[in-house]
This record gives C-alpha cells, structure tokens and sequence, in this order.
C-alpha cells in the first residue's frame, strides 16, 4: 500500500460518516417543511426533474403503442378523462378548479401539452411517486389507458364547445365515479320516494 493511501481512505471513510450522521441527524430533528406550499429548493427541484424524466422515459421505452388515431378509442378516452383528471388537468371548458392551485408539484395543463404517448401510459398506469399523480393501473386494464393517451392527443386541440360534443358522445365510465358531471345521474343514491 502506498504511504499517502491508508490516510486517504481513513479521512473518506470518516467524511462518509460524518455526511451519514448528519443526514440523520437533519431528518430525526423535524426542521425539514414537508409543507406543498413550501418549494423545493432549486438544485434539489432540479434533481428530482431530471430523476422523474429518465425514469419515466427509460420505464416507457419498451412500451408498444396501439392505434391511436381510432374513433373509438378516443370517444371513449374522452369518457374516461371527463370522469377522473379534469380537476387536476384541466379542460378546453374548464380553465381553474380548486385543488389544482394547492398542488405541489403542479400537474400538466394537458389541453396545452401534447404528452408522449409511451411516456403518458406508463405514468397514467403506475402513477408518479411523492405528487398527487395516482397509479390508475390498478383499476383500469391496458386498453382503457390507451384510450385515454390516444385522446389525450386529440385534447390540445380541440375548442371548448368541441370538448363538451365529445365528452357528451363518450360512453360512461363505469369503473369510478369522483363526482365528476358525467359520472353518475343525478340523486341515484336518493331513497325511493314514499306517498
Ligand atoms: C389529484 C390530481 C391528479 C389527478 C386526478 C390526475 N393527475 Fe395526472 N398528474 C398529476 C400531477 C401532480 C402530475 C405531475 C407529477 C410530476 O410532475 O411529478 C401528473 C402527471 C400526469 C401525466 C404526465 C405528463 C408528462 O408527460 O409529464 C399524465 C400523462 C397524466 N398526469 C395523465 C392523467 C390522466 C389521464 C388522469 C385521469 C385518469 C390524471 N392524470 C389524473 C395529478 C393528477
């Protein structure tokens, strides 16, 4: 071994532990803001944007698309996002809601971006972790989530009265019901009326 060697690794080693210890240290005393409306700082916004971006695209890569220019699937990607994205995404008709200003970090406007469609499965199925994204793979199969990518391409352009035709034709979504104004008919739950 070289002679300068051993107290190089010795001062590596106890840097190591010292930057472990201290990361523990801060963690265990609480002073970190956990808050959403308290911002990233901005190296570490940046670092957690490059580690979202490779992994969804590495993850996407393999994917095989379908067709998505088909009438029906985005008539019926055109139900499924009226019913379960709009407060968070936005619609041509819809341009504000109230969850969405609290959100951290902020969902995609996706009437103004045209999404990857690979890309766009892949974080539709699995969702994305530490945001308000959800996994919808667990209650939607494959081609439910490829109807909504493949409308998800026609959003962007579309008008807002275009958007409400569409949504008006789409067949209903039957696997969730959020409230949204085309889910369920009205007063379904009511009791039925006694005289
Ligand atoms: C409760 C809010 C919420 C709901 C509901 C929601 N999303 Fe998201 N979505 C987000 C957030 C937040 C992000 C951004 C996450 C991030 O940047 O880390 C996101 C990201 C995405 C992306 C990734 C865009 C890209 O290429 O970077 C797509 C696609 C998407 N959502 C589609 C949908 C669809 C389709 C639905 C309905 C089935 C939906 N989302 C419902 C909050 C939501």
């Amino acid at each position: 071994m070289k002679p300068w060697l051993r107290p190089f690794l010795l001062g590596m080693l106890a840097t190591a532990a010292l930057l472990g210890v201290g990361t523990l240290a801060f963690v265990y005393a609480g002073r970190y803001d956990i808050g959403a409306d308290a911002p990233h700082a901005r190296p570490v916004a940046a670092l957690l944007t490059v580690l979202r971006e490779r992994s969804l695209r590495s993850h996407a890569a393999g994917l095989q698309v379908p067709d998505l220019a088909d009438p029906q699937r985005i008539l019926q990607g055109a139900g499924q996002y009226a019913a379960m994205c709009t407060q968070c995404h936005l619609t041509p008709a819809m341009r504000h809601s109230e969850i969405r200003p609290g959100l951290y970090p902020q969902p995609p406007d996706l009437t103004r971006v045209h999404v990857d469609p690979k890309v766009a499965f892949w974080a539709i199925k699995h969702g994305i972790k530490m945001s308000a994204m959800p996994a919808w793979g667990g209650s939607h199969d494959d081609p439910t989530i490829w109807s909504m990518v493949a409308f998800l391409q026609k959003l962007p352009d579309l008008s807002a009265q275009q958007y409400r035709d569409i949504v008006a034709r789409a067949p209903p979504d039957d696997d969730m019901d959020m409230g949204g104004e085309a889910a369920a008919p009205p007063h379904a739950a009511d009791p039925p009326a006694v005289h």
